[in-house]
This record gives structure tokens, sequence and C-alpha cells, in this order.
């Protein structure tokens, strides 16, 4: 499983690095940042289907 965020589509809301902070960071700008490749470990599904879930601009996708 992968996360994947559409910078076009990020305005800031910083639901996602809250929910999911093994998953996501923020940019200087407050915007979302993936870390490293996107891939989510053991573990980590739950938080990124929430981050999925609650990103209001659904700028953030998972790909099995
Ligand atoms: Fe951006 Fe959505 Fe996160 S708008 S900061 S991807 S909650």
């Amino acid at each position: 499983m992968r996360v994947c965020v559409d910078g076009g589509s990020c305005v800031g809301h910083g639901r996602c690095y809250d929910v999911a902070p093994a998953l996501f960071e923020d940019d200087e700008e407050g915007y979302c940042v993936v870390k490293g490749d996107g891939s989510v470990p053991d573990g980590q599904a739950d938080a990124a289907r929430r981050a999925v879930a609650l990103c209001p601009e659904r700028a953030i996708t998972l790909a099995e």
C-alpha cells in the first residue's frame, strides 16, 4: 500500500499529518508532504485510510 498526495489539491488543512504523522509531514507553508516513498508500513494502514477520509480536498489517494 502506498499513499500519494495531489499537491495541486492540497490547501494545507493539516489533518493528514495530524492523524498519520508517520506517513505525512508539513512543508514550511503547511502543505502536505509524503514521507519517504509513500510506502505504508505495517500498522499504518488504518492511519492512511483515516488521512484519506479526513482530507476535505480529497487530495490523498491510496494505491494497493
Ligand atoms: Fe493538504 Fe488535505 Fe493534508 S488539504 S495538508 S492533504 S488534510
